[in-house]
């Protein structure tokens, strides 16, 4: 019997994510060695014995990164000190009107967890949240359940630079996570995982991406930014021929290292950008007359360096990049024109094979990454400035396939605009090319406005972006989806900061866009992960309806619900619900 879910059928709904929505992390453990301690005191202020309370930091057993708290206590209740960053004084300190975390309870307790939760600033001031009785949950046997605490503080007028949180509990433990202070606007708490792209992306086995430079590589706003909401970077310029060859033979990867060992420290993907590109490679190259014969030699050792060096480390690259002309004025079928070879030094001096070649080697140097071609205003498949250069794309990825060279997939940057965005014609290119079986993906997605502070601007930009989204959750050779850039005043277009093409603000606070991202993700998660729901209504006397696709196409008429699970398996919308059939 098939497995019906039946879903609330989520209609975007408008946050607009404050500017203001600012947190405060007091800990999130990642960036201390485990079994660092952590000072315990009692409730007369006495700091208590590792034999009585103990507070250590101890790997996150939920996912493959980062670390928690494991807090055990005795006869007498005990409470941890935190350092507070930089302290919290005056106006700043009566910002933050909330302290949350993450807590847990392991397996086998059977104890309610009953108490007060205690925080008290430095040693002066106490605050007891008065509770009989918490539901704190246990873990299940396998699994730590984590429950999200959120409590109102008082306003205080200066917090000191420490202090003390707990629960009037006894004999007992629990681990806790991600401790920070909340401001009473708060629309999106960024160090909530639930609320992150990363988070239902990956239960979709789907790779959200960024592209980052070794700068932004760190546990600032914005490094978190990066770690939390996406499970995939991409070297905006490091790895590119001039920074890794910048001298014939000799090689530097420490930028392209920084990135690598970054992202597989926060257990992220790392796709390559990019092997041969007429622009930027390296002047050597160009300053001397090479022969075919010589450059490709050049082509293939800088290959089997360069792949080589990262090979099991970065799990695909953009092979070539960008070798259509603009203007092709093609239908499917009717070839390709690659780019004037007055501007590609590669194509000059090598002719259309150094394509075929670099895929060759690429597979050679790494047979398990996976190699994409990678060009802009390739998205759009119909109606569109795009369509020639798209169907020539077709074309050029046939005859390499019918060559037997190894490409696996092409990569559309999508650098577009919010007005300029036709969403339904970019899933007909990735259906298009779903038939050449390869994949087809988005690589360097930003959508300027022309007036992005309007709200209606937001709200569409946030539709397509999501549109976007859906397209990926709907497609299996749509595994990617990354954008260019993390926020508005850090992107490579001219005045970004005025069209806004990106997901956050340069406060890192999240934009509408991404909400929207995250709440489809988290659509398809929920619908990938629900249990099965029957559908209710079994009565076989119920007249049918009919049953549409989530284009809102008719796809089948008077259905009665206990026919809907012969339906092929996919989404649908029938009376008014969205139903997944397994
Ligand atoms: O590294 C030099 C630095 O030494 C020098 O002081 C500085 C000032 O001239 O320039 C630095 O190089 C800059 C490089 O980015 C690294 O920051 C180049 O001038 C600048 O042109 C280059 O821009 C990059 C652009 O590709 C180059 O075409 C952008 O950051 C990058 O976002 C952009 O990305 C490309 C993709 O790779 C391919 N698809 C299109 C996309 C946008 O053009």
């Amino acid at each position: 019997m098939k497995r019906l879910l039946l879903l609330t059928f989520s209609v975007f709904t408008f946050i607009a994510a404050s500017a203001a929505d600012k947190v405060i992390r007091i800990e999130n453990f990642d960036y201390l060695e485990v079994g660092t301690k952590f000072k315990v005191y009692g409730s007369a202020g006495a700091q208590l014995s590792d034999d009585v309370a103990s507070a250590t930091v101890v790997k996150d057993p939920r996912y493959s990164f980062g670390n928690i708290l494991h807090v055990k206590v005795g006869s007498t209740p005990a409470f941890v000190e935190f350092d507070i960053p930089n302290g919290l004084t005056g106006s700043k300190a009566s910002e933050y009107e909330r302290i949350a975390f993450e807590m847990m309870r392991p397996f086998g307790q059977t104890d309610r967890f009953q108490g007060s939760f205690v925080v008290s600033f430095g040693t002066t001031e106490s605050l007891r949240t008065a509770f009989a009785d918490i539901d704190v949950p246990v873990s299940e046997e396998n699994k730590l359940k984590t429950s999200k605490m959120t409590y109102s503080i008082k306003k205080v007028s200066s917090f000191s630079k420490k202090i003390r949180i707990g629960f009037t509990v006894r004999n007992t433990e629990y681990y806790i996570d991600e401790l920070r202070f909340l401001t009473t606007d708060f629309k999106y708490d960024y160090t909530d995982v639930e609320q992150t792209a990363r988070y239902h992306a990956e239960k979709l086995g789907k790779s959200i991406g960024v592209c980052v430079n070794p700068n932004q590589l760190n546990d600032s706003r914005e490094g978190q930014t990066i770690y939390r909401n996406f499970n995939m970077v991409v070297g905006e310029n490091a790895m590119k021929f001039d920074a890794t060859e910048p001298r014939r033979n000799s090689f530097n990867f420490s930028s392209g290292d920084q990135i690598v060992n970054w992202a597989l420290k926060h257990d992220m993907q790392v796709r390559g950008h990019t092997l041969a590109w007429h622009s930027q490679t390296a002047q050597w190259v160009h300053d001397t007359e090479y022969s075919k014969k010589e450059m490709l030699s050049i082509l293939k050792n800088h290959i089997f360096k360069v792949v080589g060096h990262w090979k099991g480390k970065i799990t695909e690259w953009d092979v070539v990049n960008e070798v259509l002309a603009e203007n092709q004025g093609r239908g499917v079928g009717a070839g390709y024109d690659l780019r004037n070879p007055g501007e590609s030094v590669w194509y000059r001096r090598c002719g259309e094979e150094f394509i075929d070649s670099a895929f060759v080697w690429a597979h050679q140097a790494d047979p398990d990454a996976i190699l994409y071609i990678n060009d802009y205003n390739i998205g759009h498949w119909e109606n569109h400035y795009e369509s020639g250069k798209t169907h020539a794309m077709y074309n050029l990825v046939k005859r390499l396939l019918d060559d037997g060279i190894p490409v696996h997939g092409v990569g559309m940057q999508m650098h577009t605009s919010i007005n300029g965005l036709n969403v339904s014609s970019i899933e007909k290119t990735i259906k298009e090319f779903q038939t050449l079986g390869v994949k087809c993906i988005i690589t360097e997605l930003d959508m300027p406005g022309s007036n992005p502070s309007s709200s209606s601007e937001q709200r569409v930009q946030a539709t397509k972006y999501a549109g976007l989204v859906d397209i990926v959750c709907r497609y299996d050779n749509a595994p990617t989806f990354v954008v260019w850039g993390i926020a508005d005043d850090r992107s490579w277009l001219e005045n970004s900061e005025q069209t806004k093409p990106l997901l956050f603000d340069p406060e890192m606070a999240a934009k509408p866009a991404y909400i929207s991202v995250v709440n489809k993700f988290k659509e398809y998660a929920v619908a990938a992960g629900n249990p099965s729901i029957e559908i209710d209504d079994h009565n076989p006397l119920l007249a049918g309806d009919d049953v549409y696709n989530i284009m809102g196409q008719k796809v089948a008429t008077s259905v009665k619900p206990a026919d809907i699970h012969n339906l092929p398996t996919g989404l649908y919308i029938y009376r008014g619900k969205k139903v997944y059939v397994e």
